[in-house]
């Protein structure tokens, strides 16, 4: 169960962090433009919101379920070793507030009423989101 959760984890992360590159691209085209804000473009936003939610619910499951999230704030001493400070606290906890950001830039962008501030609050607050998320990626362990 847990190596599967891991994997679904890791799998994800790679669409959720290209979504969010082609959203916020997209997104900043579309204001640059001048063009008008439509529902497709609503729709193509959508698509890295869901899954960056989709990767908070399975992230909040390894969480529980890794040796690396909670039972290691549980066995104390994580907040003096880096490594384990990022994967239990930092990584969680940053990601969660990107996850927020992202989703007050969609939800933002329904409520505005012209098309470039509907463009700019997408490309905003994504963009901080994946700048939050990319700080706190454990690179060394995923990428190895
Ligand atoms: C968009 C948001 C997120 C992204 C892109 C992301 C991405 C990643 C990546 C790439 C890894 C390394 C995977 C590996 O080494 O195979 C990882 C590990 C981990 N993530 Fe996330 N994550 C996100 C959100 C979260 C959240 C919200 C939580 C918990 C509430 C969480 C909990 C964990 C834990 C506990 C690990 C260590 C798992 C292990 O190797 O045992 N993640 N995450």
């Amino acid at each position: 169960m847990y190596t599967g959760i891991q994997h679904l984890h890791s799998g994800i992360a790679y669409l959720a962090l290209l979504a969010l590159i082609l959203v916020i691209i997209y997104a900043l085209i579309g204001s640059l433009s001048g063009r008008e804000f439509t529902e497709k473009d609503r729709k193509i936003a959508l698509i890295a919101f869901i899954l960056s939610h989709i990767q908070l619910l399975v992230g909040l499951i390894l969480y529980f379920i890794s040796p690396l999230g909670f039972s290691l704030l549980k066995g104390g001493g994580a907040m003096s070793d880096a490594t384990a400070r990022l994967t239990a606290v930092e990584h969680p906890l940053i990601n969660i507030v990107a996850i927020v950001l992202i989703t007050v830039g969609y939800s933002r962008a329904k409520k505005i009423s012209t098309s470039r501030g509907k463009f700019r609050s997408i490309y905003m607050m994504y963009a901080i989101g994946l700048v939050l998320i990319l700080s706190r990626i454990p690179w060394t362990s995923w990428l190895n």
